[in-house]
């Protein structure tokens, strides 16, 4: 199918780009534009030409499916369509509706006009991406809306209603109605001006312009301390206001090629793809029919019930609560209300919003009034025979069809599906707590889960604006399998010498949201205590630190109990440095006979971040992840780790497989190394070897 259709509309040609679902500029399309404006151009009954795309898009930008490929910078590049737009000796009008953005937008003012309809959503978002617009974006776009205007577009990549920049260069008409009959109309009118309106001949002026950009420098480099591109779209827009037209664009494209070049831009598109990616799953084919999810239900009104319910009334989704204790009920629901009334307390809600969503809540004592539900969400004590009585009695109750999720985050999946006679429509909805805010959902497949049922609960994760990533059935799914040993390590550089304090800085400087440490005291050290008793059991030849079960004895069980790995004062969530823990810390070295050394920044983090890489090469080796960029997904929506390092398997593949193995043999061979707890997992010592990566 062709990209771009060509027509003529008496003296006016238009071309309609038709490359769905947002005209994305892949090769074809870009081909076919030029072919038409050079067809336009030989007919010397051409007056003048429309470029129009569909009403959803003029068009959004790259063609993300060539991203990569030899196509995505195949001649007639992007630049090359701008130029020979710009250079058309017959006026060109860009017609806009719907997204105009990135490439697209740039394509727009490459135009003579512009004429769009209400509601066209115009924005350069490259910086979302780690870049910058890289033809022409952040050189034109200042000629036509102003520098001020535009810095703030390119350093934001926030998208902008046409409505709102009406009445600026970068429109030359409003169109009402019919946008392909009113740019039609406005071509006419434009056909026989000379000379041609370029957007590069617009002198742009700034007063004061040095102290504006000084100003814009600061601000945006104190909000971007991490990200190197923002502080560059402000060069590139003061190159827009101090140099001619042509300077500019050199150092626009030098900027950008930087930035393509940067880390942080590689992995905030890993990211973007990695979460796309996620969505698929490899053997379950996207066309699959979907079951129906009109009502759902959630068992236990506890602090997970309660969120996840929260999920789905703001969906507009009805939700049946089920809880076996009044009072836990009752409470539940004022929990939710809570949640609703803090964000109207917030401005992001009104009253009756609030109203509306407790309206979709349906509280019940009874088994009985589960009848009408497609879905059932399990979210009771983590306790198999609580969770085997519930099962057994949702199987009763249900309706056939009917999917029945359990929330449980380290029970045995298959066993829980066993507990009902339909095990195929029993899956894992792993939330994370706070489950109203957390965007991770660990979609758990079991066994036998069936193929529609784990479609219809990806696609439903979608409607409640969840990242969903599936995970197999082990003990801590993917991300606190993961987890719990990127903690067992923490303990040991504890025992070696480091203070919690010291640990969970140096991770947070390097950009986890939060420390093992504090992590710990927000979720309760005694969770993890009860894993470790469990461990100490099942896997006596672990080694474990046993230094955090000094803690959990003396009661500190973290935020909960006000005293945790540090103190915490009533009424402020600032953890306070404890120097009886740190006491504590040394005592128990000296217990254990371990000479305590000073262990350095880098040393931490590797330490804990090759932790979770190298669980992470089991997990993905055992199937329990699809790809290494859903493992990738867990840790950027779910732990808080930092997004311009790209996720775990990623930072590991840009620091080079080779080396992580390297650092891990050295730690493997300090004073009190665990050669064990260091050995490489077989895939991540394979792609080492050979010199190839996990993405
Ligand atoms: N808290 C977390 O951070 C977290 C995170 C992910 C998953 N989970 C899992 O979610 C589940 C719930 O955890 P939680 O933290 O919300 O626990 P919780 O103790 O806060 O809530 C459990 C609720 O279930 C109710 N309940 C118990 N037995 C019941 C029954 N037979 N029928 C109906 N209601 C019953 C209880 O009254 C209580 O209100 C567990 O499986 C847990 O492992 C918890």
């Amino acid at each position: 199918m062709s990209s771009a259709s060509f027509e003529l509309h008496g003296q006016t040609a238009v071309i309609t780009m038709n490359n769905p679902p947002v005209n994305g500029l892949g090769f074809d399309l870009r081909r076919e534009i030029v072919e038409g404006l050079a067809r336009a151009e030989a007919d010397a009954d051409v007056k003048a030409l429309v470029l129009i795309g569909s009403p959803r898009a003029f068009s959004g930008g790259a063609d993300i499916r060539e991203f990569g490929s030899p196509k995505s910078t195949a001649e007639p590049s992007l630049n090359t369509v701008i130029r020979a737009l710009e250079g058309a000796e017959k006026p060109v009008v860009a017609a806009i509706g719907g997204a105009c953005m990135g490439g697209g937008l740039e394509l727009a003012m490459a135009c003579h006009y512009r004429v769009a309809v209400r509601g066209a959503q115009i924005a350069l978002p490259e910086v979302k991406l780690g870049l910058m617009p890289g033809a022409g974006g952040t050189q034109r776009l200042p000629r036509l809306i102003g520098a001020e205007a535009a810095l703030n577009m390119i350093v934001s990549g926030e998208t902008v209603p046409s409505e709102k920049l009406a009445g600026t260069a970068l429109f030359d008409a409003m169109i009402e109605g019919d946008l392909l009959e009113g740019a039609l109309a406005f071509a006419g009118k434009v056909a026989d001006a000379r000379p041609l309106k370029r957007v590069r001949d617009i002198k742009l002026a700034l007063p004061n312009a040095e102290g504006f950009f000084q100003f814009a420098r600061n601000t945006v480099g104190a909000a971007a301390k991490n990200f190197p591109a923002p502080l560059k779209c402000v060069d590139a827009v003061a190159a827009a206001v101090a140099l001619p037209f042509e300077e500019g664009m050199r150092l626009e494209r030098e900027l950008f090629l930087q930035l393509m070049q940067s880390s942080e831009s590689r992995a905030l598109r890993h990211a973007f793809f990695a979460e796309r990616a996620a969505a698929k799953i490899p053997d379950v084919p996207e066309d699959t029919p979907l079951r129906k999810i009109g009502r759902i239900a959630v068992i236990g009104a506890g602090t997970m019930g309660s969120g996840i319910t929260a999920n789905f009334l703001s969906a507009g989704i009805p939700v049946t609560l089920l809880e076996a204790k009044k009072e836990a009920l009752d409470r539940g629901q004022a929990v939710i209300r809570g949640i609703y009334e803090a964000s109207a307390k917030k401005g992001r809600l009104t009253a009756q919003q609030v109203g509306e969503r407790m309206a979709f809540l349906k509280p019940t004592q009874s088994y009985n009034d589960l009848k009408d539900a497609d879905m059932v969400i399990e979210a009771v004590f983590e306790d198999m025979a609580v969770k085997e009585a519930v099962f057994r009695k949702l199987d009763e109750t249900m309706k056939p069809g009917a999917i029945l999720a359990s929330n449980t985050s380290t029970l045995d999946l298959n066993k829980i599906a066993a507990f009902t006679k339909r095990p195929g429509d029993v899956i894992g909805t792993h939330f994370f707590s706070p489950a109203n805010v957390m965007k991770l959902l660990e979609v758990v497949r079991g066994e036998k889960t069936a193929n529609d049922v784990l479609a219809t609960v990806m696609a439903m994760a979608k409607k409640i604006k969840k990242t969903a990533v599936v995970s197999g059935v082990c003990d801590g799914f993917i991300g606190n399998r993961m987890v719990e040993q990127y903690l067992r390590q923490a303990l040991f550089l504890l025992e070696e010498g480091a203070t919690p304090r010291q640990v969970d800085r140096a991770v947070e400087k390097w950009g986890m949201a939060m420390g093992p440490f504090r992590m710990s005291d927000l979720a309760g050290n005694d969770i993890g205590w009860a894993i470790r008793k469990r461990r100490y059991r099942e896997q006596p030849d672990m080694k474990y630190s046993r230094i955090a079960d000094r803690l959990c004895e003396q009661g500190r069980f973290g935020q909960k109990t006000g005293l945790g790995w540090y103190r915490y004062e009533a009424g402020r969530r600032d953890a306070i440095p404890d120097l009886a823990v740190e006491k504590m810390v040394v005592d128990y070295s000296k217990e254990v006979g371990v000479q305590r050394r000073g262990i350095d920044d880098e040393e931490i983090v590797q330490r804990l971040i090759f932790a979770l890489v190298n669980e992470g090469a089991a997990i993905l080796k055992e199937g329990i992840a699809s790809r290494a960029s859903d493992i990738d997904m867990v840790y950027l929506t779910g732990y808080g780790f930092p997004v311009y390092r790209g996720g775990p398997m990623f930072y590991a593949d840009e620091f080079g497989l080779y080396n992580v193995v390297a650092s891990m043999q050295r730690f493997a061979a300090n004073p009190h190394g665990d050669p064990a707890f260091w050995r490489p997992a077989p895939l991540l010592a394979g792609l080492a070897s050979e010199g190839r990566r996990f993405n």
